[in-house]
């Protein structure tokens, strides 16, 4: 199809962009929140067993399948295993994408509204009232997110549209630093803060008791998530990468940051949550009420909450980037032309779909699908069924259609581990990690 197909311009560059597209709001907005309705502690021991056990094991078979065929994901499939109907694989990786774009989106949105608004300082300022409200009132007006969640879905187009460009790979080398940098800060006000330890507690310390077959699932689909995987996302970031990499290093580095900024983001959050008196179950609104409250309680508040908003903004858009992006290389390819169309397409009818999900907060807050609102539906559809589906099907692909030994030189190459190492990956992803995905689906179904 293109013989001049783009290239990493270096393994760092891949990995900040693969380490891009991972962390993002899954680990920062949706992770304290799902922590939080779940039951704490617990749930984010499971959400760590299962990113460093299953997440990287599947991180590696998406990179083995991207990198050995060096295509796009439907196009992989198809070479792999020519003549069958595991291209479907590629195509359900594009459907649910575009469904997770579009109430991924919506956040972006939320995040931008709050970045302008931080500004004017009005939200650290003391007499801005309750942040429960405030935020309520925000995202209930349809016209201010409206906006903003379109401005979030133009940005990704424009960037998607000129391919995987040095800009990218450039100003994450910059932002994704300094974002660690003002984590930091944040978690040692939110540490400080009086009460903080109960937070702590609430966040590290396991309660078992708490744990239900839901929990696992949202867990499972949590660990998925927060590392772009069972949707080929990572496919085809690998697919641009020269042969010569090692690739259970780029997996490594990826999982470690992924699980820092997680730790991270929980230890700014729950400390706060405690000691301003608020619930931790709260939903998708925890940090949007729990950040400015924090924020306030610093010298500078206004202009390091406006920072931080600023810095999350850029980690969700490089996210959204990956998102859309298998959506262009899938249908478009390289041909410029064609990605730019593709890209303002898709782009646009991904924001149509992303509408009654940001109105689920307001016009259309009394409109239930099975009891959730329209956003929470969605997000639950995507990534406590399609996610896990996704990561079955890639993990009875891989061992089934792939050789062994190919599989083999694609993961040891450049890389000192042995066989032993090689052995036990290919256990994990045959055996364990298609159990514990049926085992979570039947629990939840009350089958188990
Ligand atoms: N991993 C991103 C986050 O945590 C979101 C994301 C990007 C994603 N691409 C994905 C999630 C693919 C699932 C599948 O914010």
């Amino acid at each position: 199809m293109n013989n001049t197909r783009d290239q990493w311009s270096s393994r760092l560059g891949f990995i900040l962009a693969a380490a891009g597209s991972a962390i993002g709001l899954g680990a920062v907005w949706k992770l304290p929140y799902v922590t939080g309705t779940s039951g704490g502690g617990a749930f984010f021991l499971i959400f760590l067993f299962f990113t460093l056990v299953l997440g990287t094991s599947l991180l590696l078979a998406e990179f083995a399948v991207g990198r050995k065929t060096q295509k796009p994901p439907v196009e992989a499939y198809k070479e792999l295993a020519p003549g069958t109907a595991w291209h479907w694989l590629g195509i359900l990786g594009i459907i649910s994408s575009c469904l997770i774009l579009s109430f991924y989106a919506v956040v972006g949105g939320w995040i931008i509204t709050y970045f302008v608004r931080s500004l004017s300082g009005s939200l650290t300022d003391p007499a801005s009232g309750n942040h429960e409200d405030l935020f309520g009132s925000i995202i209930s007006n349809p016209w201010e997110v409206g906006i903003s969640h379109l401005a979030f879905i133009i940005v990704t187009i424009i960037v998607v549209q000129g391919g995987i460009q040095k800009g990218i790979e450039r100003a994450s080398s910059i932002m994704m630093p300094a974002l660690f940098l003002i984590f930091l800060i944040l978690v040692i006000r939110s540490l400080t803060l009086d009460g903080a330890m109960e937070g702590v507690t609430f966040f590290l310390q396991p309660d078992f008791s708490a744990v239900s077959g839901d929990t696992i699932l949202f867990a499972l689909g949590q660990a998925f998530f927060s590392l772009s995987l069972g949707v080929s996302i990572m496919v085809t970031y690998s697919s641009y990468l020269s042969k010569k990499d090692n690739l259970v290093r780029s997996a490594s580095s990826i999982v470690g940051l992924s699980i820092l900024i997680a730790l991270l983001s929980g230890l700014a959050i729950f400390p706060g949550v405690f000691a301003f008196g608020l619930e931790p179950n709260e939903g998708p609104s925890l940090i949007f009420t729990v950040l400015p409250a924090v924020f306030s309680e610093m010298a500078f508040g206004a202009v390091f909450l406006s920072l931080f908003l600023l810095l999350l903004l850029f980690a969700t858009l490089t996210s959204a980037f990956s998102l859309l992006e298998i959506v262009v290389s899938s249908v478009a390819g390289n041909s410029p032309g064609r990605r730019k169309a593709a890209a303002w397409i898709a782009g646009i009818s991904i924001f149509i779909l992303g509408i009654p999900s940001n109105l689920s907060f307001g016009l259309l807050s009394e409109w239930l699908l099975f009891d959730k609102i329209f956003f929470d539906q969605i997000d639950y559809l995507v990534s406590n069924i399609l996610l896990p589906l996704g990561a079955l099907l890639i993990s009875i692909f891989v061992p089934l259609k792939m050789n062994r030994a190919e599989l083999q030189d694609e993961l040891l190459r450049g890389s000192s581990l042995g066989t032993s190492f090689f052995n036990t990956w290919f256990f994990i992803i045959r055996f364990v990690t298609p159990v514990a995905i049926i085992f979570a689906f039947l629990d939840v179904l009350g089958i188990w």
